[in-house]
């Protein structure tokens, strides 16, 4: 799987310039095990990196213009645009750049802030141009941050070519300004941080607000256990609704607390919450406080007693997005219902939600069981038929050629 998308890529890249690749890099999507909606409040998430990958074939242009070109399967046309451009294109404020096709904001974005990093805009090289040939195979719109490989692979390839020098976590921060800057997403970092970071077998336990990242063995198969992807193929987008307003919902609700962020709110501190705020903010508030702890409490488990014990913990996220935060919709529901009742130890719905993809914590060999389990719930329920396949945590952010 892998390797036809690292040979499609340098296979574009001919195509668009009739030579060789200088390299070719790559990044993976993720899962987020549990903690969703914490990492732009500050607060605390465990994901891996996945399989899928995103590939950017990338070489020097001899004509010393200053032009970047980017081509992708994901269009048929190429867009080219000078370096100096970018700088009047980006930041879009809601929505991307007139004349740049949305795909295309993800890898110029990269360009536009890697250019604009600290210790970065005054060096010379970042004037050089650029044609970059992208192909992946990170579902799109699945919830596994395709947006967030595309952005690692380009931010890696950039930093390398440019001789930029900065760090993974620089590079983290690079992605998610061109997400939130570039494409109008108002995203918080976890996505980026998992595709830089990711290592086999490994979470990421991060501390969004300190960025302090932690490695967690998750032991998985060594437990006899695997996880399920279940992709609704109910597609969402995060520049749009519901996402966003999330987000002002829980910094309504850290004024209202009179703190920076709901990090600072604990959940002794939520009865005066309740006293303190209308419904909605106050679930809204709910979700992200109890989510930061069952973070916490899913890596005490994970290292004390291994991956068999949270299950529950897993359940009582995809409870809490779906009652207090409202970010669930009935494929999800149905993915989580239907593979805890044939069997799974957890399931919960990953990512941003209004769509994407829930995971379930399997037995190893119980992986085509909960398959024909969901698969026929979703039948019955008169859903599109999901996608479902098996992930392990895997490596991150890499040169590969
Ligand atoms: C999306 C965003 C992340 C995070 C999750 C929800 O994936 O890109 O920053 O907020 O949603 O946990």
């Amino acid at each position: 799987m892998t390797d036809t998308t690292l040979e499609a890529a340098t296979a574009l890249f001919l195509d668009l310039t009739g030579r060789a690749p200088d390299g070719v890099w790559s990044a993976p999507g993720r899962v987020n095990l549990i903690g969703e909606h914490t990492d732009y409040n500050d607060g605390f998430v465990l994901p891996f990196a996945i399989p899928h990958r995103t590939y950017a074939a990338v070489g020097v242009r001899a004509d010393g213009l200053g032009r970047v070109r980017v081509a992708s399967t994901f269009a048929a046309e190429p867009v080219e645009v000078s370096l100096n451009e970018l700088d009047e294109l980006f930041p879009t404020a809601s929505g991307t750049a007139p004349g740049v096709p949305e795909w295309a904001a993800y890898p110029l974005g990269v360009a536009w802030a890697l250019r604009q990093a600290d210790g970065v805009a005054s060096s010379a090289a970042t004037g050089t141009g650029l044609d970059i040939a992208i192909t992946s195979d990170v579902p799109v719109g699945a919830g596994l941050s395709s947006s967030a490989a595309i952005e690692s692979a380009t931010a890696s390839a950039l930093n390398d070519l440019w001789a930029a020098g900065l760090d993974r976590i620089a590079l983290a921060r690079v992605g998610r300004r061109a997400e939130n800057e570039a494409v109008g997403a108002p995203t918080g970092i976890m996505d980026q941080m998992a595709s830089m970071l990711g290592e086999p077998d490994a979470a990421i336990f991060l501390d969004c607000r300190s960025l302090d990242a932690n490695l967690v063995q998750v032991g998985i198969a060594e437990a006899g256990l695997a996880i399920l992807v279940m992709d609704t193929r109910v597609k969402h987008a995060h520049s749009t609704g519901g996402y966003g307003e999330r987000r002002a919902a829980c910094e309504r609700g850290a004024a209202i607390m009179g703190v920076p962020s709901l990090r600072d709110v604990s959940v002794d501190d939520l009865p005066r919450a309740e006293e303190l705020m209308d419904d909605v903010t106050f679930r809204r508030v709910r979700h992200v406080v109890t989510e930061n702890q069952r973070v916490l409490d899913t890596v005490k488990v994970l290292r004390d007693e291994g991956p068999r014990s949270i299950g529950d913990l897993l359940v009582a996220s995809h409870a809490s997005m779906r009652d207090d935060f409202e970010i669930s919709v009935p494929e999800l529901d149905t993915a989580v219902e239907a593979a805890l009742a044939a069997g799974a130890l957890g399931a919960r719905m990953t990512g941003g939600g209004f769509g994407g993809a829930a995971i379930a914590l399997i037995e190893q060999d119980a992986v085509q069981q909960v398959s024909d389990a969901v698969n026929a719930a979703f039948a019955a329920s008169g859903f599109a038929a999901p996608v479902i396949f098996t992930v392990v945590p895997s490596a991150g952010a890499r040169r590969d050629a």
